[in-house]
């Protein structure tokens, strides 16, 4: 940690101290401009922090971080397609997917890699007008009808995700479905309800080697070509990666292969032709709404001051719930069903990003990261593990999402979900005390004895910390700056815990354990040098 950053951390570390005495109620009640203080509008959101167990003396402490990590530096050298995910040697330009071509242009390496970015979103818009238009025809001479994206991990929960998000936009005749996981049943459900004719399969992955993708295709490829013969891949077949070599191994014609660049990160890559099967979901012209949205937040990100950036602040007030008063998670809570597989999404971002053992040199680090991030649409969650929120003992920091207008307007559903929302933040903070437990109930008419015997199940302790942002609607632009919001989120985060947020070597080591592992349970390989556990299992499958 440098020195700056080491000065403030110990001055949060002994104003950590004095917040952990106070309770979120007193505050309110202390305070009544406390939510137009601790609050940030950006457009027509409002993000309210006030139910953060953070003084205006902490903020300011906090915003310190902002400078001593040198945040406004990184975000230069962001910019500038600087190599910024180091131990890969690779600029991070997820930015530049979202760039507009008139606003000029974005060097990597000294060259623009506009050109290109652009190229390839006309390509998807051209091919998206095939589809919808019903031109594109199958093997059979028939329109698709069905499109199936094979990928996993950044290839898959980005566009599963927005496809959900977004349903309220939907091509109307034009199904879309995601098939993500290496056991059979996901890929077999989803085919059970297929016809080969119409169906076709975008296989996106960077790499194109992932075992799980690899396989989902060569499965899907067996289908397609049982029914309808070799020759049907080409119209039935398209692919998004990195390693167009590789695709054209598989059999996919080049001209159906979409391109992206080793400096979009997989997780960071939902902005690129990984987009493709939203942009034949909601259609091309949504996808750019969503671009535009990105794009915004992206401008509010690099002007605004660390006390209105809303990037900037939801890392700090992380921050400090980590790192000063000891939570060890985050309860991701959107009210909107439509964001019901965020959480989901955020967990890649979020944990593959800033789960590291150590900083930028290589040293361990003096402090931990990314916190285990959970969560659940409202007001689902309300009805499974809430109670563990409310009345479990432990410190976790919830995150709401509400949206002012519902993408599904639906008389009566609106009203009661956001009721629900700011009901739980409030209980949240305020608790219940025994002395008004006690109240409530002698009031109800219910005698003494039982009043003893109930009232402390019915206590809360309340001073749960929260934060609610407060979207306008949910659609493509707002969908769009959502998630980039989350993006430099989590770089301001890795900035302040030195570590590269653009690498993910932790999840390497399973891999090649599962490659060294198949021969054996393949009876290929004998089970000698394993451990007694890992033998056990593995003659107990085939016992
Ligand atoms: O889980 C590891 C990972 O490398 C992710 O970072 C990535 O999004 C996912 O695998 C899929 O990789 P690919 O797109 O190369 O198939």
């Amino acid at each position: 940690m440098n020195p700056a950053l080491a000065t403030a951390f110990k001055a949060l570390k002994h104003a950590a101290g004095a917040e952990r005495s106070v309770h979120l109620r007193d505050r309110f009640a202390t305070d009544a401009q406390r939510f137009s203080r601790q609050s940030v509008s950006w457009n027509d959101w409002l993000l309210d922090y006030s139910k953060q167990r953070v003084s205006a003396q902490t903020m300011a402490l906090l915003h310190g971080l902002w400078q001593a990590a040198d945040v406004p530096g990184w975000i230069a050298r962001m910019r500038a397609g600087a190599p910024i995910n180091h131990s890969e040697g690779r600029a991070a330009l997820h930015i530049a997917l979202r760039h507009p071509a008139h606003k000029g242009p974005i060097l990597c390496a000294g060259r623009d890699v506009m050109p290109a970015v652009h190229a390839e979103l006309d390509k998807m818009q051209r091919f998206a007008a095939q589809i919808h238009g019903r031109h594109w025809r199958g093997a059979t001479g028939e329109p698709i009808t069905d499109i199936v994206n094979i990928g996993i991990g950044g290839s898959d929960l980005g566009p599963r995700m927005a496809t959900q998000a977004l349903a309220a936009f939907r091509h109307p005749e034009l199904k879309v479905h995601y098939v993500a996981n290496l056991d059979g049943a996901d890929l077999a459900t989803v085919l059970a309800g297929l016809q080969p004719r119409t169906t076709l399969f975008i296989i996106a992955s960077k790499t194109f080697t992932t075992q799980e993708t690899m396989q989902n295709a060569a499965s899907a490829r067996h289908w397609l070509v049982q029914a309808l013969g070799e020759t049907a891949v080409a119209r039935h077949f398209v692919a998004v990666s990195t390693h167009l070599a590789e695709v054209a191994r598989f059999g996919i014609d080049p001209e159906n292969a979409f391109s992206f660049w080793d400096w979009v990160g997989g997780r960071y890559s939902l902005w690129s032709a990984i987009g493709l099967p939203l942009v034949l979901a909601v259609g091309f012209d949504h996808f750019r709404q969503l671009l535009a949205g990105a794009h915004a937040m992206d401008e509010h990100f690099f002007s605004a001051p660390a006390a209105e950036n809303l990037p900037g602040l939801l890392a700090l007030l992380e921050i400090w719930n980590t790192n000063f008063l000891g939570a060890d998670n985050r309860a991701l809570l959107p009210y909107s069903q439509s964001l019901g597989l965020l959480p989901r999404y955020l967990q890649q971002l979020e944990m593959e990003s800033n789960g590291k053992q150590v900083d930028r040199q290589g040293l361990p680090l003096d402090c931990t990261t990314a916190p285990v991030l959970w969560g659940e649409a409202g007001t689902n969650g309300q009805h499974a593990f809430y109670q563990l929120i409310h009345q479990g003992g432990r410190l976790v920091p919830c995150e709401f999402i509400a949206c002012r207008q519902p993408d599904f307007a639906l008389p009566g559903h609106h009203e009661k979900l956001l009721a629900n929302c700011f009901a739980q933040s409030e209980a949240l903070m305020r608790g219940r005390t025994l002395a008004e437990t006690t109240a409530e109930l002698v009031a109800s008419g219910m005698a003494a004895e039982q009043v003893a015997l109930l009232a402390p199940y019915r206590c809360f302790p309340g001073n749960q910390p929260s934060t609610t942002l407060l979207l306008p609607r949910l659609d493509p632009f707002s969908l769009g700056a959502l998630l980039a919001l989350y993006e430099h989120k989590v770089f301001v985060q890795s900035i302040i815990w030195n570590i590269n947020p653009f690498d993910q070597w932790g999840v390497e080591y399973g891999k090649q354990l599962a490659n060294r592992l198949l021969p054996i349970i393949e009876g290929k390989a004998p089970t000698e040098g394993l451990d007694s556990s890992t033998a056990g299992l593995i003659a107990a499958c085939k016992s």
